[in-house]
């Protein structure tokens, strides 16, 4: 009675752990939590698991029904498994890719687009109207000689350019005692691209038209309208038959062209060492006169100094300043603007 009891208990527990554990995997919400229900209700401390191992406590016949039962139990639960196991991957997988799934109708993020420098995009627009005339572009070296920097183009050694308060020297030649005007004595940043001069001339012969932009340096401290490193570009004509009036149209044409056909411009006399005469243009803008370049008819020293012939060939030469010419078409106060490289700046240019 007892025993038929106890089978009849037993006899039922393999169903009830089954239904416990079918309920278990219906509500089991992702594949984590059916994994948990997988080990809770189908692994080796599951209550079936228990129940599997007291079978050999049974007689045969009880035995063998509860072991059927537990069978029975263990392939509905497998099978309810699998498929809940598949619905919950099916369902993973489509929230997966609802998540990836591509806009195709959303605007691009545009990338930010590079553009010229303004100093730089200046000095193309200088040299775009040079080439116009007929100017050859060259460009020398920034780490200059002495001799190239200032006394081939007629600067004597005592002259106030040459102090250390303007220029940036590198060294000096190794054991030199030779004077400047021999030859090289020292290495220096070039004031000016005025040395390049020379060395157009030393390397091609006349007729030369030439135009050289470049990075030139002053020790100088940075404030709005100077820089420690500015640019230049240098123009030399070198011919059989040039004037100080073929100067001045040349220069009025350039300036013209970069500035517009009304602008007002005045030639001031001026000294420079390399020239004679000399002369500087300004340019009326903005509401006042604006220093635009020198200029001057080349010095016969220079032209010696190149390798030239003096007294067959005149040239006329000018340096004009492209950060401050920068300034003007862009109507900028301060030079340090350029240097910053304040995106916000550069882009609104
Ligand atoms: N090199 C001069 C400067 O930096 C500018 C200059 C003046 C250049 C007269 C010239 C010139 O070629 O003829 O201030």
């Amino acid at each position: 009675m007892s025993h038929a009891e106890g089978g009849t208990t037993h006899a039922t527990e393999p169903d009830r752990l089954r239904d416990e554990a079918l309920q278990a995997i219906a509500s089991a919400r992702d594949l984590d939590e059916l994994d948990e229900v997988r080990t809770r209700h189908l692994g080796k401390r599951s209550g079936l698991a228990a129940l599997q191992r007291t079978l050999g406590q049974l007689d045969p016949d009880e035995r063998r029904k509860r072991g059927q039962a537990i069978n029975a139990a263990r392939t509905a639960l497998a099978e309810a498994e699998a498929a809940r196991r598949a619905q919950l991957e099916a369902q993973r997988d489509q929230v997966q890719l609802a998540a990836e799934a591509i806009d195709v109708t959303l605007p691009p993020r545009t990338p930010a687009r590079g553009r010229l420098h303004p100093v730089h995009e200046t000095m193309e627009a200088m040299l775009d109207v040079l080439t116009g005339l007929g100017y050859r572009v060259a460009e020398g070296p920034e780490v200059e000689t002495d001799w190239h920097n200032f006394d081939a183009l007629n600067t004597p050694p005592d002259h106030p350019a040459r102090s250390l308060q303007d220029t940036i020297y590198v060294h000096r030649l190794d054991g030199s005692t030779q004077l400047a005007e021999d030859g090289p004595t020292g290495v220096l940043l070039r004031t000016q691209t005025s040395p390049m001069r020379i060395r157009a001339m030393q390397s091609s012969q006349p007729p030369l038209y030439v135009a050289v932009p470049g990075r030139v340096y002053r020790s100088d401290t940075p404030d709005a309208t100077h820089l420690p490193m500015f640019h230049q570009i240098e123009g030399l004509a070198v011919d059989t038959d040039l004037s100080f009036a073929d100067l001045k149209g040349s220069l009025e044409v350039a300036a013209k062209a970069l500035l517009g056909e009304d602008v007002a411009l005045r030639f001031r006399p001026h000294f420079f060492p390399f020239t004679e005469p000399s002369c500087e243009l300004d340019a009326f803008y903005a509401g006042r006169w604006m220093e635009l370049l020198g200029a001057g008819m080349v010095h016969p020293n220079v032209l010696a100094a190149g390798g030239y012939d003096p007294d067959r060939y005149q040239g006329f030469a000018w340096g004009m300043g492209v950060d401050r010419m920068a300034m003007l078409r862009h109507d900028i106060a301060d030079l340090r603007l350029f240097i910053e490289n304040d995106l916000r700046f550069l882009q609104s240019l």
